[in-house]
């Protein structure tokens, strides 16, 4: 049995892991969340045009999942190399606004998905896209 200081160290280290994503692995992770959001986005058209309504509201929940954990994602000091702009370490607060608006989106789509009318949930659907759109223009450059 490992000693009790030891115990105690990998128990904090174990809480520090699941309160934070690895730093190294971090941007690995985020681009895995993002590429699954767009997959999401893409089963989302589709199922409108099938009237699928329960693909909607399974995809538009990971959609809003992703969006809360999403600030978490980008600790300071992880852009470098990658698509991410220095203006969400600039306007952290920003960044996360551009994320809640995201998730309030997604939460829409959800609402609108219940009624099961394909116009309005079409345009709840793009509503999200448009906050893909703009988290995009004003943080990541290319
Ligand atoms: C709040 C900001 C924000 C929102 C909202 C957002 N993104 Fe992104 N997205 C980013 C940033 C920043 C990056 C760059 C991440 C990096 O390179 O580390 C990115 C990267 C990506 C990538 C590239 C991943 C890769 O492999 O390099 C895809 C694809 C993507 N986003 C799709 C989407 C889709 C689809 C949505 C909406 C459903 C979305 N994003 C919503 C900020 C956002």
């Amino acid at each position: 049995m490992a000693s009790p200081k030891i115990f105690a160290t990998s128990i904090a280290m174990a809480l520090l892991a699941a309160a934070l994503p690895a730093a190294a692995g971090v941007v690995e992770d985020r681009k895995a969340n993002f590429k699954a959001s767009n997959l999401s986005m893409r089963m989302m058209g589709a199922a409108i045009g099938a009237d699928d309504f329960d693909t909607i509201t399974t995809e538009a929940a990971k959609i809003a999942a992703w969006a809360e954990a999403m600030p978490d994602y980008f600790p300071e000091g992880s852009g470098a190399g990658t698509s991410a702009r220095a203006e969400i370490w600039t306007d952290f607060a920003g960044f996360k606004d551009a994320a809640e608006a995201h998730y309030n989106a997604a939460q829409d789509l959800i609402t609108v998905a219940a009624k099961k009318d394909s116009a309005s949930t079409g345009d709840a659907l793009k509503a999200l896209g448009a906050t893909c759109k703009a988290c995009h223009q004003k943080f990541k450059s290319w």
